[in-house]
């Protein structure tokens, strides 16, 4: 199978391509990716010299590329996206680009090449949940931030290409992903990296919003369950019902790195902040078999070592944006 893969060089997309040529020795990927921030190609080196893969630097938004790479495929995955929830609150526009047009672009090729496509959406797109309720592939959109209007809406456009021009499509939804190579801007890896240099770690609010949490290898076996077993037209939840405040999860990692609560630092919250994230995948669970393997402690505790034994990897990617506190500048 010949699958063009989108945003690669991120933290997901990268998980995705290891994981799959290692298990798919009859794979070959195309790795499309612009390398804005959060890509790093150093994530892909175990596989650079795959004759498996082939990388290209170009992007989504570019309907050339992405005419002629979706012909030669069979077919597409697309991880990429302006990501940080943060960078889109400060400047919203990046995210419009890539994240509207960018799927409208591989949407077009796709539509004109009779490709299948996996769309990789996110549980953001539903806002925030109420109480002890749980949102499942029928409830309704409501995002709150610039970052999720935008996933949003490209899942929106997908669903309009599958009813409106027939295409093969399925939009993922998954919760907060951590793991290895994750870009050191995002919670998890800010507090691994932040408490390692000894500064304070930074939490926004009172830390008792709620995310939904899922070891990033669990994640790239969900989309790997639905390229044999997803039905066309349809959304996926993917979830590992780990729930935790952003304050916990702080504290776990001040914990396992033997460094004092009084690390901790509240800041002042984030303009929308979702309160709750939560999510219902048993669909996906049902239709397909997929179960998440990894619970939260023990996978933390892997992230953690990662972190710890691979400083050469983060070192080079942190300046005094991506570790600062509070990232977003209201212009
Ligand atoms: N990280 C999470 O917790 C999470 C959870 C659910 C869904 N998602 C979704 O999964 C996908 C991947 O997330 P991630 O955390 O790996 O993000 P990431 O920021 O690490 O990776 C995104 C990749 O897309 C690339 N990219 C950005 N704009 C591009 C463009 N115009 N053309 C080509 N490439 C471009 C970047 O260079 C980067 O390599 C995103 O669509 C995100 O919305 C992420």
């Amino acid at each position: 199978m010949k699958i063009l893969v989108c945003g690669g060089a991120g933290f997901i997309g990268s998980a995705f391509i290891k994981n799959h040529l290692k298990a798919n020795q009859d794979s070959k990927i195309t790795n499309l990716d612009i390398l804005t921030t959060g890509s790093n190609l150093a994530n892909l080196k175990e596989i650079q010299d795959n004759p498996n893969y082939t990388f290209i630097k170009d992007d989504i938004c570019n309907e050339s590329i992405t005419d002629s790479l979706v012909k030669q495929t069979d077919m597409v995955i697309n991880f990429a996206a302006e990501s940080h929830v943060d960078r889109s609150i400060a400047n919203p526009k990046p995210f419009i680009q890539t994240n509207v047009f960018g799927t409208y672009s591989i949407l077009e090729a796709v539509r004109k090449h009779d490709k299948k496509f996996i769309h990789v959406s996110t549980d953001e797109v539903y806002g925030d949940a109420q109480d002890k309720s749980s949102f499942n592939e029928d409830s309704r959109i409501n995002p709150s931030n610039p970052y999720s209007a935008t996933k949003a809406s490209a899942d929106h456009l997908v669903a309009s290409y599958h009813r409106t021009y027939g295409i093969n499509c399925i939009t993922t939804r998954c919760t907060n992903n951590f793991g290895p190579c994750q870009f050191p801007e995002k919670l998890i890896p800010k507090t691994i990296i932040r408490s390692i240099k000894n500064l304070k770690v930074p939490i926004y609010g009172d830390g008792s919003q709620i995310r939904s949490w899922i070891y990033v290898y669990d994640h790239v076996r969900a989309i790997e369950s639905l390229i044999s077993k997803g039905r066309p037209g349809q959304v996926y939840n993917i979830t590992a019902y780990e729930e935790i405040t952003n304050k916990s999860i702080v504290e776990k990692i001040l914990d396992i790195l033997k460094k004092p609560h009084d690390a901790l630092e509240y800041v002042g919250d984030r303009p929308g902040h979702d309160k709750r994230y939560s999510i219902d995948s048993t669909k996906i669970e049902s239709e397909t078999g997929w179960k998440p393997r990894y619970n939260f402690d023990d996978a933390l505790h892997q992230t953690v070592q990662w972190y710890l034994d691979n400083q050469s990897w983060w070192e080079p990617l942190i300046d005094k944006n991506t570790l600062h506190p509070q990232p977003w500048t209201i212009k």
